[in-house]
């Protein structure tokens, strides 16, 4: 039997880097916010899907209205954010059933395909843990700020064919991404495939999208718009 699907959207993010009031979840990409652009992707992938909305606290009644206004009535769970994304994801989990399948996936990533999103659960559903990644394409340096001044970390490299860039959705088999939260949080825990690495359940590694972006700078909102115009 086929496990029931989650989608957890983390939108608790203060989105300073965007310098704008309003945080970049939002903010509206071809007259939606971004976040109902993402949420919609779900919607449109996987047939019954129940979403859970995690944003910061002070925005919650925000919400509410937008999506009551734009009738945007996608039954949606929502939920509180924390100080960090490990403590907003662990919160969301509380929500979550085990036997299921959850995906974790970034409200500012509205261009997602809906081809990804279902390949990736398909992919959860029988390795337990699916990620999409990119290979990076730049030549990466370790370089230190001191205070403002670059420098090179001496001796360290990093060698580019061993490099990729994770990006969200990853989908994990719920009692094991919610046993991995239990774990106490770790800095180096910046993505879900981190923690449950480290908890030591292999994740089975996919290619991502160029496309799917995380809207977190003014330049990402303009090379947006441009990919929401190229793909719509
Ligand atoms: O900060 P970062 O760019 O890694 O955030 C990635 C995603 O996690 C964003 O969608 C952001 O809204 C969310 N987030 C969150 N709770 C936090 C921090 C970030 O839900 N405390």
């Amino acid at each position: 039997m086929q496990r029931r699907k989650y989608v957890v959207i983390m939108a608790a993010g203060s989105g300073t880097r965007m310098g704008e009031k309003l945080p970049k979840q939002f903010l509206e990409l071809g007259g939606k916010a971004i976040l109902q652009r993402t949420i919609e992707v779900f919607l449109r992938a996987c047939e019954g899907v129940s979403v859970i909305t995690v944003l910061p606290k002070e925005y919650i009644s925000y919400w509410r209205k937008y999506c009551l206004d734009r009738n945007f009535t996608c039954p949606q769970v929502l939920v509180a954010g924390g100080i960090t994304r490990f403590h907003s994801v662990r919160n969301a989990l509380a929500r979550v059933p085990d036997g299921a399948l959850v995906a974790v996936h970034d409200g500012v990533r509205p261009l997602v395909s809906e081809e990804l999103v279902k390949t990736l659960f398909n992919e959860a559903e029988q390795k337990q843990a699916a990620v999409p990644v990119i290979p990076c394409v730049d030549t990466m340096k370790v370089i230190e700020n001191k205070d403002g001044k670059l420098a090179a970390v001496p001796g360290a490299k990093a060698d580019r064919s061993l490099l990729y860039g994770a990006q969200t959705p990853q989908v994990f088999h719920s009692e094991v991404i919610k046993k991995a939260y239990d774990m106490a949080y770790d800095t180096a825990f910046t993505d879900d495939a981190s923690v449950v690495e480290k908890y030591g359940t292999p994740i089975s590694y996919l290619e991502g999208e160029r496309f799917n972006i995380k809207i977190t700078t003014k330049d990402d909102m303009v090379l947006a718009k441009a990919i929401y115009d190229l793909i719509r």
